[in-house]
């Protein structure tokens, strides 16, 4: 069934955003698409990592992580497929409330505290309560990834 999943999934388009937190002192990050706000009430957000590749590892072991809203496609790809330690060599970044890094090219960013992992299946849905956050710029063409591939939106706000 797990094919069908991903046979079915692939043409299903969905947002992609760049998490990062600051582990124990070393700057991580990784490209997903599975990105959503959960709650207002209290303000939540969260994302699943997978556990099979440890992607859930730096995440669960940091207090704070920061989501970054990026445009740019060469920056998402880096942080999907570039070696991890070669990632924050390849971007200029800030550190924020948590001193988890926000890329300097993002049109947004939402800072979030750790608020709960919950392991379900061979994925974690990482939980966080968000503390900050800002929209930087208004000239900006959301990407979605479908199909193995990035396609900016162009439409007018
Ligand atoms: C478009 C896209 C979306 C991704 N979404 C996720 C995700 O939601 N969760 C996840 O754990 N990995 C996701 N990945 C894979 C991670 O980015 C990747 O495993 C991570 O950066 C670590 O790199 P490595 O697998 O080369 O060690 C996604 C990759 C791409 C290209």
């Amino acid at each position: 069934m797990a094919e069908v999943i991903r046979s079915i999934m692939r043409y299903f388009p969905l947002g992609v955003a760049i998490i990062t937190t600051n582990w124990k002192g070393e700057f991580v990050g990784m490209t997903v698409n599975t990105f959503n706000s959960l709650s207002l009430n209290p303000p939540l957000v969260s994302f699943f990592a997978d556990r099979m590749k440890g992607n859930d590892i730096p995440y669960r072991e940091s207090e704070y992580f920061v989501v970054n809203f990026i445009d740019n496609e060469k920056i998402l790809d880096t942080f999907a497929n570039k070696p991890v330690k070669e990632r924050f060599k390849m971007v200029k970044f800030r550190e924020g409330l948590g001193k988890s890094p926000i890329l300097l090219d993002d049109y947004a960013y939402i800072e979030a505290k750790l608020y709960k992992v919950i392991d379900v299946g061979d994925h974690a849905i990482i939980i966080g309560e968000v503390i900050d956050g800002e929209k930087i710029r208004n000239n900006f063409e959301p990407l979605i990834y479908v199909n193995r591939s990035y396609y900016k939106i162009h439409y007018s706000p």
